[in-house]
């Protein structure tokens, strides 16, 4: 589970994965080259250290060679002597800056001093390393000459230059492609953990392991992202049998069927947490699909908010689910038969009344829903968000089941189990959700598993029947 949650975050992410090591890695590539190389140029200096001077004072101990050495090195880098090599070779630069570019580092283990000096003008960098160097030894001499006058003196410290400072040919500094890795690796770890971290702090739907270990519900279906055309909307996309859409609302139809073995399962309200996640969608590709089976189903648009559903089969609301619940108008007007669809029979919402709350709790609407179910094999609700209002609760209470559709990677987990818990307060039961607008790159091994899980049931479908055969007569609703 651990691992499938890690190979999502990466296949959700991999631009972002992707991206920033290699823009890391250019800009560290394109800044190294705009910066001036550097050159470094050794002297390499030989102390050749001398016995300590017979002193009259027994307490004087000897020094160290080691101490010596550090002695030496820390001289380069005096005051006096730094301004006296700038002003012997006419730099333009502080005494600090000049410090800035020597390192003395006594090379282990023998009496040697390394002498280096970096500049970004190799021919500097080689004279500021002899004349530092000769300065040095001159400075000592002086010293040592002054040293043997004092009781426990030593003197005699041979200071040698090994090898002298030469022009240096090829730059320290910068070094592009060590640079450029270094940034490529910091760019691929930042990425990767900037990923993880988003993923941590998202709380969007994204696989059903989730959905389940966190609220206990059961994901009965992927409806992978299918956009319509613009200006169209052709949103009966289960309509086409051979396209993997409309497999994926037939495995819907199955996982129902298997869901419902226990208890009948009539009356279906469709329902999400907020607006926009595909319950018109989702309702009307499910009648259509369970018509197809050979199932009389009837598809009430019960969501009086925002009505849809006489959009998607052509018709006009003129009549509808409000009039049937008012009893003003004969049924044969308000149901009307889909005619590319046999089976399938549409209650658009009708006109929109004042109080949808109140008159879907109504006992008229019970009595509505008792004659559909005694007519229809299914009765399919097509209904407002849940968490907006309390419309699509009252009408699951009394339904045999509801579905849950969810937007991947977009409704939230607070807001699905605020959902389950309106729900489950009015004692509706809740079959499942069903995860719409499933992206390949946010899950796919999701819809995948929905994708092919439903072949075999392909077969099993009956087709349609022509869409030349006769209307079918509007089953009698009247109790
Ligand atoms: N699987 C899908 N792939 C791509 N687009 C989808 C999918 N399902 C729904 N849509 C689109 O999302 C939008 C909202 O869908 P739909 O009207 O079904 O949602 P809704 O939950 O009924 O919205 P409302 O809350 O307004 O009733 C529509 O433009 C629809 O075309
Ligand atoms: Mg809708």
């Amino acid at each position: 589970m651990v691992l499938i949650r890690y190979v999502r975050v990466l296949r959700h992410r991999w631009w972002m994965i992707v991206m920033c090591p290699i823009v890391a890695a250019l800009v560290a590539g394109v800044v190294s080259l705009l910066q001036a190389p550097v050159y470094e140029s050794h002297v390499s200096l030989y102390v050749r250290l001398a016995q300590p001077l017979t002193s009259s004072d027994p307490t004087a101990t000897a020094l160290t060679s080691d101490q010596i050495l550090h002695t030496y090195a820390s001289l380069v880098t005096e005051r006096p002597l730094l301004e006296s090599v700038i002003s012997e070779l006419g730099l333009k630069i502080s005494p600090e800056s000049l410090a800035n570019e020597i390192k003395v580092t006594p090379v282990p283990n023998t009496t040697k001093l390394d002498v280096a000096v970096d500049d970004t003008n190799p021919t500097l960098a080689r004279d500021a390393a002899n004349r530092l160097v000769a300065d040095l030894i001159t400075e000592v001499k002086q010293i040592e000459q002054q040293e043997t006058q004092l009781p426990n003196a030593r003197s005699g410290d041979n200071l040698i230059v090994v090898s002298p400072a030469i022009t240096p040919t090829g730059s320290i500094s910068p070094n592009i492609p060590r640079n450029v890795g270094i940034a490529f690796v910091l760019g691929l770890m930042t990425a990767l953990g900037v990923a993880f971290l988003l993923d941590y702090l998202d709380q969007s739907v994204k696989s059903d392991d989730e959905i389940l270990t966190r609220l206990g519900l059961v994901t009965i279906g992927h409806i992978a992202y299918a956009p319509t055309p613009k200006g169209k909307r052709a949103e009966l996309i289960a309509l086409d049998t051979q396209s993997p859409a409309s497999e994926a609302y037939r495995a819907l139809r199955t996982s129902l069927m298997f869901s419902t073995i226990d208890h009948e399962l009539r009356t279906i309200v469709v329902t999400s947490a907020a607006p926009d996640e595909g319950k018109t969608r989702t309702a009307a590709n499910l009648a259509v699909v369970l018509a197809e089976a050979g199932h009389k189903t009837v598809l009430v648009d019960a969501d009086f908010r925002r009505p849809s559903q006489h959009k998607v089969f052509g018709r006009i609301r003129n009549v509808g689910f409000s009039n049937l619940i008012l009893q003003d108008v004969p049924e044969s007007e308000a149901i009307g038969a889909v005619e590319k669809v046999p089976n399938l029979w549409l209650i658009t919402s009708g006109p929109i009344p004042p109080n949808p709350s109140e008159l879907l709790g109504s006992g008229r609407v019970k009595e509505l829903i008792a004659r559909l179910r005694g007519a229809f094999t299914y009765v399919i609700f097509d209904t407002p968000p849940v968490n907006a209002v309390t419309d699509a609760a009252i009408l699951a209470a009394g339904a045999n089941g509801t579905i849950l559709v969810v937007e991947q990677g977009r409704t939230t987990f607070p807001a699905l189990r605020h959902a389950k818990q309106l729900l489950d307060r009015v004692g509706a039961p809740t079959i499942g959700v069903v995860m719409n607008k499933v992206r390949a790159s946010a899950g796919s091994y999701a819809y995948e598993y929905g994708y092919y899980g439903t072949r075999a049931e392909v077969s099993a479908v009956p087709d349609p029947r022509p869409l030349s055969e006769p209307e079918p007569r509007v089953p009698s609703v009247r109790g």
